[in-house]
């Protein structure tokens, strides 16, 4: 627990290497394959709760005449993705310390808004999303992505796998988060006055023995060596036990020769009303 007031919340996964090592696999072309589309190289872009920046990169690269600026409340992530960014040789990007909550920027100066799997994190969502619309300008984009954790399937079942997944979705809950985000996306972008809003979903598939290491490896060490197991053990969720006994079902399900994951993610486009 922190005495920093930006913290409103506890981010239920923790960044521990396990977690950033996994977020750092993604790409713009993936995670905002619905909103390159608009961009265009002059925009200014802000990244809500950017994480390790692989993301980020991909979409400064893709502005070369604009800027994005990206914000997180993990000093370390960032001191890393700075790093990373400095070695692609990315200079349109800056990197700063800050909460969704309170952006330290004027009204209306950025074109873009986005902000990929933070929000199934949030407790206020509703707040978090005006405060996004405060910075971008009349006509500009927001666009936020979220996975649905009701969405999960996998083979071959495990008991440890569906307890973990049951557990997974009330500790984030009991944090304040939603982890079925992504159905209520469409809801979020109304409620808050945005227009224009257009919804789209994807799946990610784990189906090879790689990607499924990968993702169990990931979890396994999550609930192991992230805050994800001790927040389990701290709201009487789990016994630490029984997270040993969830990270060792990740580890041996990912080496079944039939293992497969998949799991729904939503991404929602739409625009700041011009007036
Ligand atoms: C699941 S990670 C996503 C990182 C990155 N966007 C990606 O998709 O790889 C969520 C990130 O949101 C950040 N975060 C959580 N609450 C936040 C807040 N109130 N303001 C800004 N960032 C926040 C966390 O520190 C974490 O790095």
């Amino acid at each position: 627990m922190t005495n920093d007031p930006l913290l409103r919340e506890t981010y239920v996964h923790g960044h521990a290497p396990a977690v950033v090592r996994q977020h750092g696999m993604r790409t713009a072309e993936e995670a905002a394959a619905f909103l390159l589309p608009e961009l265009s190289p002059e925009m200014r872009l802000l990244d809500v709760g950017c994480g390790p920046g692989s993301i980020t990169v991909g979409l400064a690269e893709r502005l070369p005449g604009g800027e994005v600026v990206a914000i997180d409340l993990s000093q370390e992530t960032l001191a890393q993705a700075r790093l990373d960014a400095e070695a692609r040789g990315v200079k349109n990007l800056l990197y700063e310390y800050g909460s969704v909550y309170e952006l330290a920027y004027p009204d209306a100066s950025f074109d873009v808004a986005y902000a990929h799997q933070v929000f199934q994190h949030l407790t206020d969502r509703q707040a978090a999303l005006r405060e996004m619309l405060r910075v971008v300008k009349p006509g500009g984009l927001l666009a936020v992505r979220d996975v649905d954790w009701g969405s999960v399937t996998y083979w071959p079942p495990d008991p440890w796998l569906d307890r973990f997944v049951d557990v997974y979705e009330k500790t984030a809950r009991g944090l304040g988060g939603e982890p079925r985000m992504g159905r209520r996306l469409r809801a979020l972008f109304h409620e808050a006055g945005v227009s224009d809003v257009h919804v789209t979903g994807a799946v990610w598939c784990y189906a090879t023995r790689e990607e499924t290491v990968t993702w169990g490896d990931s979890y396994a060490d999550r609930l192991l060596t992230s805050s994800m197991g001790e927040r389990q053990v701290e709201t009487g969720l789990s016994t630490q036990a029984e997270i040993e006994a969830m990270a060792e079902a990740f580890r041996v399900w990912a080496r079944k020769p039939d293992a497969l994951w998949a799991f729904t993610h939503m991404a929602a486009l739409g625009r700041k009303p011009a007036s």
